[in-house]
């Protein structure tokens, strides 16, 4: 017994690969293994015989197999040594220039947008972009028979015959986003809500779907000075330029009292757009005091928490920071386009690193 264990343990010791490992054990502990016919010859055995063979034969079968074991670990560890020695991968390397993709004007301008209002204490919200008419309308007190329903060429959501609940719509702006907010998290609250809404609309500066950021600021002593002079801040470090001119106008939104909008000077000169100069305005933003209504419809008490809300129109702020013209150009996903336009995306924006480059 002493021959079989030192001749098999050296086989095992010896084997380079599995299929040898595989061989030995076939020969030695196997059905047709040499220690298999060693436990026949049992039967032969006078009881007394047996007695002492029996476990010895066990004993030898189990250190044999546990020999086995650790070989194969054995040989599965050399085996994965072997294979990240050949396939190892310098990962400083530059990636192949014809496989860079570029960041999208829209993605980088939200992250420039989200970085700056980040500095402000503003966290990011989100919400759905098919919501139900309440959100998007009632709880912004904009009720079934208000003109805005209609001025907003709202996309509503198929129903099925029979079904008379409240259609979805798809959001025809980020304002709901104010009532969930405040569902979610109460007051005091800062928040922006970046993403993509829809209304039926297709020209130079509109396509059905765009992108807005919502904000939205409430606490107990928040007025309209503080909305004017988070605006400013905004334009200041959004556009990297010097005494931009920005014109706020009196307006009206159902959902804010007062209500103001922001254009932005520029010029359309032989089809190429240009920021801080000429005659033109491009509006880029709607804002005003949070109506208490609105307030209340979120489930907070406007006798106690006031504050502003703004919607800026990403699409429109991309297009003056980089001279795109034509709005539609955003979403026709022509490669040449998006090379010229894109972004690299490894350069995160942030305000002390500098927004673009
Ligand atoms: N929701 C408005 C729009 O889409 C913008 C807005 C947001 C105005 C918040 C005031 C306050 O035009």
């Amino acid at each position: 017994m002493d021959d079989l264990k030192a001749k098999y343990l050296a086989q095992i010791a010896d084997a380079t690969d599995e299929n040898a490992l595989e061989a030995v054990r076939l020969a030695a502990v196997g059905k047709k293994g040499e220690v298999a016919l060693k436990m026949r010859e049992l039967g032969k055995m006078t009881p007394e015989e047996r007695q002492v063979a029996g476990p010895a034969l066990n004993a030898l079968k189990d250190e044999i197999n546990a020999a086995l074991a650790a070989k194969k670990s054995g040989l599965a560890d050399a085996a994965l040594d072997a294979r990240l020695r050949t396939e190892w991968l310098d990962v400083t390397l530059p990636t192949r220039p014809r496989r860079t993709g570029t960041l999208h004007p829209i993605s980088q301008v939200s992250e420039e947008i989200t970085a700056i209002f980040a500095e402000l204490g503003f966290s990011v919200a989100e919400g759905p972009r098919v919501d139900t008419d309440w959100y998007n309308f009632d709880a912004l007190n904009i009720p079934g028979h208000h003109p805005a329903r209609a001025e907003m060429d709202t996309f509503y959501m198929h129903r099925a015959e029979g079904d008379n609940r409240n259609p979805h719509v798809l959001r025809t702006h980020t304002s709901p986003v104010q009532i969930r907010s405040m569902e979610k998290m109460g007051a005091p609250l800062r928040i922006i809500c970046p993403g993509g809404v829809y209304r039926a609309d297709y020209d130079q500066t509109h396509t059905p779907m765009f992108h807005q950021v919502e904000g939205l600021a409430l606490d107990k002593n928040i007025s309209m000075a503080n909305l004017k002079w988070v605006l400013e801040q905004f334009f200041a470090a959004f556009f990297e330029i010097d005494g931009i001119k920005t014109r706020f106008r009196a307006s009206h939104f159902p959902f804010t009292e007062p209500s103001a909008e922001v254009d932005i000077q520029c010029s359309w000169v032989d089809g190429q757009l240009k920021i801080g100069e000429g005659d033109d305005w491009m509006e880029v933003l709607g804002s005003g005091m949070v109506h208490p209504k609105v307030i209340a419809a979120g489930g907070i008490d406007p006798d106690i928490y006031q504050g502003f809300a703004f919607g800026i129109g990403i699409d429109r702020l991309a297009m003056l920071k980089y001279g795109i013209p034509d709005l539609r150009a955003f979403f026709e996903s022509d490669l040449r386009w998006l090379r010229h336009y894109g972004f690299s995306c490894l350069d995160v924006p942030t305000l002390h690193g500098g927004l673009s480059r």
